[in-house]
C-alpha cells in the first residue's frame, strides 16, 4: 500500500507541476497510442506495479487541461484545495442520497447550495448538484414544464404543444433536452440575437404571442448568462418582464457565466436575476473545480422536491428530507461533487473568488489589446468575459487550430460568429501568464 501511495503521489505531483510546463503538447493518433500503451483487457490480471506503470503512461498522453497551452474549453487549470478534496472524494466513495451514508458531506453540500443561492439573489432558495450544466438545464425545463402543466408529472401530456425559448446563441442542451423530455426538439424556438449575441426581447415576445395564439403552452424561457462562444449575457431583467407578463418559468443558464456573480463588475450582468426562477451554475468551468461540479438553484426552495421527489423505504431511513437529498435529486446513487467546491471556497472565500475572476478578466483584456495592436488580427467584438473571438487575415480558423494542435503549440478552438468561423480563445485559467498568451499569438502568426 505504501509503495502504491508513493507512486500515486509521484504521478499527482508530476501532474500538478506539469501545469507550469511550457513544453510542447504531445499528441498521438489513436493508432500510435495503442501501439505505445497497451490498453486492452484480458482474462488474466497484471500485478499492481504494472497497473501503475500503465496508468503513468496513460496519464502522460492524456491532454493536460492545466497546461498554459490549453485554451480550448470553458474550463482550464485546477484550484488546489479542490484537487485535494477530489482525491479524497474518490477514496471516501460515499453516495449522496442520505445522511446515513454520507454524514457531514450532506451538511457540506447544503452549505454550498445555500451560499450559492444567496450569491445568486435567491435568499430562501435551494438547489441540487447535478452531473453537468446540460442536466441542470434539463431539470429546469422539467420544473418549467410542470409549472405550465401541473398534471403533466402524474398523467403525462394532454396533447397540447409545449414550447421552450432560447436565443440562437444558447447552449445545444436545450434542444437536446426537449428531445429527451418528449416535448420535441422542434418546439424549442430559436430566438434571434442582437448584434452582440444577446437575446432580442422583441423577437422573444413575438414568438411567445404567436405560440399562445396557436394554442401552444410556453413552458420556459432560457436566458443564457455567458454564451458558449461569445461569453455574452442576455438582458435578464427585460426577459423577466416578458416571462412575468405570461407567467412563464424563467431559467438563467449561467453554466459558464454564473461564476461572474462573484465579481463586482461581472455581477452587474445579472441585473434581474432575483426575478428568475432557476439558475444553472457550473463550478467546473470558470471556478477551476475538477469536473463534474454543477448546480441547479431555484428561488423557491420546495419546487424541485415537488417536481422530482420520490420515496423508497429501503433507502430513505430516518432523518428529515433536508438531510436526504436523494428524495429530490435527479439520480439515486450520486457522486459527491460538492466537497471539492466547499474546500475551494473555504480556501478562497468570496474575496479570493473575486480576485481569481479579476485575473481571468485581466488576461482577457490583455489578449484583446494584443489583437487590437496587430493589424493582421481583429476582434469579432470587445469581450465582456473570458471568451475572446477573433479572426486573422489570411487564416482559416478551423485549419489553423488543427495546425496548432498538430505542431504541439496549443489547443485552441474555433466557433461560428455571425456565420464566420473564428478563433475562440478562453482565458479561464488564472495561472496563465501574459507571456504565454504572447507565445500563442506568435504561434498563430507564424502560420501565415
Ligand atoms: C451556456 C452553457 N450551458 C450549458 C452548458 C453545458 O454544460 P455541461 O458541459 O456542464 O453539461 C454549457 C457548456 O459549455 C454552456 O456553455
Amino acid at each position: 500500500m505504501d509503495k502504491m501511495l508513493s507512486e500515486l503521489f509521484e504521478i499527482a505531483q508530476e501532474l500538478l507541476d506539469g501545469s507550469q510546463d511550457t513544453g510542447r503538447l504531445e499528441r498521438l493518433t489513436p493508432g500510435e497510442l495503442v501501439q505505445r500503451v497497451p490498453l486492452g483487457l484480458g482474462p488474466k490480471g497484471v500485478p499492481m506495479d504494472q497497473v501503475l506503470d500503465r496508468m503513468r503512461q496513460v496519464v502522460r498522453y492524456t491532454p493536460k487541461t492545466s497546461s498554459p497551452r490549453f485554451f480550448n474549453q470553458l474550463f482550464a487549470g485546477c484550484q488546489q484545495a479542490a484537487a485535494a478534496a477530489e482525491m479524497l472524494t474518490g477514496l471516501l466513495n460515499v453516495s449522496m442520497y442520505t445522511y446515513k451514508v454520507a454524514g457531514p458531506m450532506i451538511l457540506i453540500e447544503n452549505e454550498v447550495l445555500g451560499r450559492m443561492c444567496r450569491v445568486a439573489s435567491f435568499p430562501d432558495g435551494f438547489g441540487i448538484a447535478v452531473p453537468g450544466g446540460s442536466m441542470a438545464n434539463l431539470v429546469a425545463m422539467v420544473l418549467g414544464r410542470n409549472k405550465a402543466l401541473p398534471n403533466m408529472r402524474a398523467e403525462g401530456s394532454d396533447g397540447r404543444r409545449m414550447t421552450f425559448y432560447v436565443s440562437k446563441e444558447g447552449h445545444y442542451s436545450i434542444v437536446k433536452n426537449a428531445g429527451i423530455l418528449g416535448t420535441g426538439r422542434d418546439n424549442v424556438r430559436p430566438i434571434d440575437s442582437d448584434d452582440r449575441g444577446r437575446m432580442c426581447v422583441r423577437a422573444l415576445q413575438a414568438a411567445i404571442s404567436k405560440d399562445i395564439e396557436e394554442g401552444a403552452v410556453p413552458c420556459a424561457v432560457v436566458a443564457t448568462m455567458g454564451t458558449t462562444v461569445l461569453g455574452e449575457f442576455d438582458p435578464l431583467r427585460e426577459v423577466a418582464e416578458v416571462t412575468r407578463r405570461h407567467n412563464i418559468w424563467l431559467h438563467a443558464d449561467g453554466a459558464y457565466g454564473g461564476t461572474m456573480l462573484l465579481h463586482p463588475e461581472g455581477r452587474k450582468k445579472f441585473d434581474g436575476l432575483e426575478l428568475a426562477d432557476s439558475l444553472t451554475w457550473d463550478a467546473h468551468k470558470a471556478m477551476g473545480i475538477p469536473l463534474m461540479c454543477s448546480m441547479l438553484l431555484t428561488r423557491d426552495p420546495h419546487v424541485i422536491r415537488e417536481c422530482m421527489g420520490e420515496t423508497a423505504d429501503y433507502l430513505f431511513q430516518g432523518d428529515e428530507d433536508l438531510l436526504n437529498p436523494g428524495t429530490r435529486s435527479l439520480q439515486c446513487g450520486r457522486r459527491n461533487d460538492t466537497f471539492k467546491l466547499w474546500a475551494a471556497w473555504l480556501n478562497l472565500g468570496d474575496e479570493g473568488w473575486a480576485e481569481r475572476i479579476g485575473k481571468q478578466l485581466h488576461l482577457a483584456a490583455y489578449a484583446a489589446d494584443r489583437i487590437r495592436s496587430e493589424p493582421r488580427m481583429s476582434l469579432c467584438q470587445d469581450p465582456v468575459s473570458t471568451n475572446i473571438c477573433f479572426r486573422v487575415d489570411g487564416l482559416a480558423a478551423d485549419e489553423a487550430c488543427t495546425a496548432l494542435q498538430e505542431a504541439g503549440e496549443a489547443l485552441i478552438g474555433h466557433g461560428t460568429v455571425r456565420e464566420e468561423v473564428v478563433f475562440r480563445l478562453v482565458t479561464v485559467n488564472p495561472e496563465l501568464l501574459e507571456t504565454q498568451l504572447d507565445t500563442l499569438f506568435e504561434a498563430i502568426l507564424r502560420l501565415l
